[in-house]
């Protein structure tokens, strides 16, 4: 008896499993079902929008479109050089729009005294109160404080209009009241809905980047508050473009104190003096924007190698972008760079004014923002501390100033010519 009515309840509850589903049934289980793809479209059309993805209208992008020209950066054929000053030339260029973060390449540099027009204008700076003050002030960051590393995920994009023409001066001007930065980083989600957000970027339907843009000329009646920010033992007046910063970009940088993007006022750029050419011997007084010291930085790729081949334990393969050069040349040997005063590249005249002394700052590899512990830093600062000024450092790649006052254009294939050599001793001040 007892066995029967199991049977029966076990047979109720399968007719009702499959058989007893009416229609009005399926229907409220179907709908839902139906409702997910447009949930998922909304959502996606949401994350979109946050992303500001599109590009700025009747803009161009400034650098090289096709590939880049270091791809073979690691061939055997730029481990030596060569004595023949005829073969040296200029392999590639690049600039920094914002301090620390990735570089474009360029096949033509606009430059100036300041070096290149869309060079490490802008940077970023954190408010904190510095080791012996009491006053927080704005301090300017990069991939050496750690923490930081993450910068060089950022991908800034220089958008210029695109009737602009910038290899003459008279249409520089008028390309400086337009044009955009615009500043992309990793989308890694985060909050409650961060895996939903992963599956998306999983297949596709949001943008493995966001980003934020920030005009490129502030103009004359900006309303930017200008406030001071601390560049090693300079305090310039700048542009703080903070506004523009989205809290997800801190969010992901992990930046705990307030965070300011600063622009640098042209009129008001950082006096150099150092070793740079005095304003007496040249006629102007040579100037900087937020690069550390000088306006350009020069680096051999044979040198590069060289250093490469005695860290080989350590990292696999040592790529250049780690030096972060503006000119990058092939073609003079190892280390010949190390004595050159004056330099013409493509008939310009430079002054290779100072030896580029090495924090630890290669050490971070710049496609992933991992920090090795000792290389190539440990390499070049027992081997390569070359400079009478400054025995602490490593050197690799030489500090250019432009000898005069005017703008020029640099491009790749450009020849290089040592027009004066010498001994360099470093100044700090
Ligand atoms: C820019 O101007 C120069 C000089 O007037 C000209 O030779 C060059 O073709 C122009 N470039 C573009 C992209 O219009
Ligand atoms: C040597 O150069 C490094 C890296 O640029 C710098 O941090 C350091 O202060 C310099 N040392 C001296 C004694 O000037």
């Amino acid at each position: 008896m007892a066995q029967d009515l199991t049977e029966i309840v076990k047979t109720q509850h399968s007719r009702k499993l499959f058989l007893g589903i009416t229609f009005e049934q399926l229907l409220l289980i179907l709908y839902p079902l139906c409702l997910i793809p447009a949930v998922l479209f909304w959502y996606r059309g949401l994350r979109r929008r946050r992303s500001t993805s599109d590009v700025p209208a009747g803009c161009t992008r400034l650098g090289l479109k096709g590939a880049s020209r270091t791809l073979d950066e690691f061939e055997k054929k730029y481990d030596k050089g060569n004595n023949d000053q005829s073969t040296w030339r200029v392999k590639a260029l690049f600039a920094y729009p914002i301090k620390s973060c990735a570089g474009i390449e360029l096949d033509e540099a606009e430059t100036n005294v300041e070096g290149f027009t869309y060079d490490r204008k802008f940077a970023f700076a954190e408010w904190l109160t510095p080791p012996g003050k009491k006053e927080p002030i704005w301090t300017f960051r990069t991939l050496r404080q750690n923490g930081y590393e993450k910068l060089a995920l950022v991908r800034p994009e220089v958008w210029i209009p695109r009737q602009g023409n910038t290899t003459t001066q008279g249409n520089l001007k008028r390309v400086a009241q337009e044009g955009c930065l615009i500043v992309r980083y990793p989308n890694v989600p985060s909050g409650f809905l961060a895996p939903v957000d992963r599956l998306m970027l999983k297949w596709g339907l949001i943008p493995k980047e966001n980003s934020f843009r920030v005009p490129l000329h502030p103009g004359k009646n900006h309303k930017y508050p200008i406030e001071t920010v601390n560049i090693w033992k300079d305090y310039p007046d700048w542009i703080n473009m903070a506004e523009h910063i989205p809290n997800d970009f801190k969010e992901w940088l992990g930046v705990k104190n307030p965070l300011a993007l600063f622009r640098a006022a042209p009129e008001n750029y950082r006096n150099l003096f150092r070793c740079a050419p005095r304003k007496e011997e040249v006629g102007f007084q040579p100037v900087v924007a937020f690069p550390d010291s000088y306006p350009l930085h020069l680096l051999n790729i044979a040198s590069v190698h060289e250093v490469g081949k005695h860290v080989g334990q350590a990292i696999d393969r040592l790529s250049l972008r780690r030096f972060r050069p503006n000119i990058l040349m092939e073609g003079p040997p190892v280390y010949d760079e190390d004595d050159w005063k004056r330099i013409a590249i493509g008939g310009n005249h430079l002054y290779s004014s100072c030896h580029t002394t090495r924090c630890k700052l290669p050490n971070i590899d710049p496609d992933t923002a991992e920090r090795h512990s000792e290389q190539p830093e440990k390499f070049l600062r027992t081997e390569r501390n070359i400079d009478p000024g400054n025995k602490t450092s490593g050197c690799l790649g030489m500090q250019l100033v432009p000898a005069k006052d005017r703008a020029f254009s640099l491009n790749v294939g450009m020849g290089i010519e040592v027009l004066e050599r010498g001994e360099h001793y470093y100044l700090k001040t």
